[in-house]
């Protein structure tokens, strides 16, 4: 059969001339599907862009069982298709597909049953993480390439997304360097996070079947265990992080968890390119998930988005007091810990707190004490809810991140659009989104601290609530800044635009680039 060009998009962006490319996305997650972070959200918004701006984008995820077959259209379009599991043998799956909702962007599901039919987490169960976490997104990995000789799919550029896809650009250049509609695709590998590697026994090599001579140093070898995040690292063509920022911080010891010395030596090939906002989800003008809605030059009903989430919360509902917001996994990462260590503090001043988010159990047991030990001032919903985390937005004052580590963070971007003054450390994608408040010239979209420790969160979340009541002409401004801020998608996809033509010159050569996009 003859090798079926990639179909184009017809709706192209007017003033938008660059090559277009076939590009496929392949990950553990994507929204509306399935979702557990900003992975997710970024994985099922960013193709949407691309898609119009002309480029045939396509994404591989898994069929959780949570991916409700009917109410997203789900059609089986192969099975049973075979997957090389090495040692384990050939294992099988069918593959369906759907759009993404609002856009012509196709979605292909791979289902097996054994691997993802699982009613629980994406990648756990209570807390505990599947000991077949290994099987499962090679599986995933494989079984995106094999989906693209059944389809003869030649992508031009194939984008992975954190360790659960990470080894595609190994098996790229090893087992599927010269399949002809593979062997030219070039390899960007993002990094959301880098605390989680994908790092396995030693025999996960046997299952890969790509040679023992890729258990090496400068290959998957990781101080004598298999690491998925590293082979992807050392083979992907080009890299990039999830904001400026962090791709620095990446190849420091404080921040590499122990994979700087890769990153320096591909230092040339790793970008930082921020996440945007889907403003079409994010927008106070015109959310439907919050109490009213609200615009930087009438910001009136903000209160009685403020009333709706103290009467939510049942908290006194009191319009003059500063009500703080967090919504986060409450894990180590995010600083939980260390909010632990300030929050009593903090609860001495005229303030209320409110916390959406699930994680680590201790910090459940934790923070749904401080509910009857705060009673009126602290509202805390353990669990995950998206209309919550709306309103949490648009009825806070402030909203406070006061994270480890922070790739990129997504919350603090929708804070500064709903007028939440975000109080973040200067980490990450953090430091990149949030203008530190300056009292002598009146700038600034938030606070920022530098130091991991409760003194700096009650130090500056202090100050913020100081102005608050002192000077709230200030917090005024900070709000009206911050809400004039836009982190478009636009603006990123162009970025990851640039970066797909990079990777596909530097994997096929100037000469053949020229051809293929004459
Ligand atoms: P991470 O991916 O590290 O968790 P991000 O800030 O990139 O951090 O993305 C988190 C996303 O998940 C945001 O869209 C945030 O609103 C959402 N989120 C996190 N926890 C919850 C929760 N408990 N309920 C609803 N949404 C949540
Ligand atoms: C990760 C990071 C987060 C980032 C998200 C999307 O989950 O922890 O900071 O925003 O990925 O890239």
């Amino acid at each position: 059969m003859d090798i079926v060009p990639a179909k184009r998009s017809k709706r192209k962006t007017e003033a938008h001339e660059s090559p277009k490319m076939s590009i496929l996305f392949v990950a553990s997650e994507a929204v509306p599907f399935a979702k557990e972070g900003g992975l997710g959200d970024v994985v099922g918004t960013l193709p949407k862009f691309l898609h119009a701006m002309g480029h045939d984008v396509r994404i591989v995820i898994p069929r959780y069982y949570r991916v409700d077959k009917e109410k997203y259209g789900l059609k089986m379009i192969a099975g049973p298709m075979g997957v090389w599991m090495g040692v384990i043998g050939m294992m099988w799956c069918a593959v369906y597909e759907a759009r993404l909702p609002g856009s012509g962007v196709p979605v292909y599901f791979i289902e097996h049953e054994n691997f993802f039919g699982r009613d629980s987490g994406l990648y756990s169960k209570d807390g505990k993480g599947f000991l077949d976490n290994d099987n499962r997104f090679v599986f995933l990995s494989r079984a995106a390439l094999e989906l693209c000789k059944t389809l003869f799919f030649k992508p031009d550029v194939i984008h992975v997304h954190d360790w659960h896809t990470a080894i595609v650009p190994v098996f790229l250049n090893t087992a599927y360097r010269y399949e002809p509609l593979l062997g030219d695709s070039a390899t960007l590998l993002t990094i959301h996070n880098m605390q989680h590697q994908g790092d396995f026994y030693r025999g996960l090599m046997d299952v890969l079947d790509i040679g023992r001579e890729h258990f090496n140093p400068r290959g998957l070898e990781f101080y004598g265990r298999t690491n998925l995040l590293k082979g992807g690292l050392y083979h992907a063509t080009l890299l990039n992080a999830v904001s400026p920022t962090y791709s620095q911080e990446i190849r420091t010891p404080a921040h590499d968890w122990r994979l700087g010395g890769v990153l320096r030596e591909r230092a040339s090939d790793l970008y930082g390119i921020l996440n945007g906002v889907d403003y079409e989800e994010w927008d106070p003008e015109t959310d439907r998930l919050i109490a009213a809605n609200y615009s930087e030059s009438d910001l009136s009903d903000k209160a009685i988005c403020k009333q709706d989430l103290q009467k939510e919360f049942k908290l006194h509902e009191r319009p003059e007091v500063p009500v703080i917001g967090m919504v986060s996994r409450l894990v180590r990462q995010k600083g939980i810990d260390i909010l632990a260590g300030a929050i009593h503090r903090m609860m001495s001043w005229d303030v209320q707190f409110v916390l959406l988010g699930n994680g680590e159990p201790w910090a459940h047991h934790f923070f749904s004490d401080l509910c009857s030990k705060y009673p009126g001032r602290f509202g805390c919903y353990i669990g995950y809810s998206n209309p919550l985390a709306h309103k949490i937005e648009a009825g806070s004052d402030f909203f406070l991140m006061p994270s480890r580590f922070e790739p990129c963070g997504l919350n603090q971007m929708f804070s500064l659009r709903y007028g939440a003054v975000p109080i973040v450390r200067a980490v990450g994608g953090l430091n990149d989104t949030v203008e530190n408040y300056d009292d002598q010239t009146g700038d600034g979209t938030g606070f920022k601290f530098n130091d991991p420790t409760p003194e700096a969160i009650i130090g500056t979340t202090g100050w913020a609530v100081h102005l608050y009541y002192n000077r709230r002409e200030a917090i005024e401004g900070i709000v009206r800044r911050g809400m004039r801020k836009r982190f478009t998608w636009e603006g990123s996809a162009k970025k990851y635009e640039e970066l797909y033509l990079r990777a596909v010159k530097k994997r096929i050569g100037d000469a053949r680039f020229n051809e293929r996009f004459k």
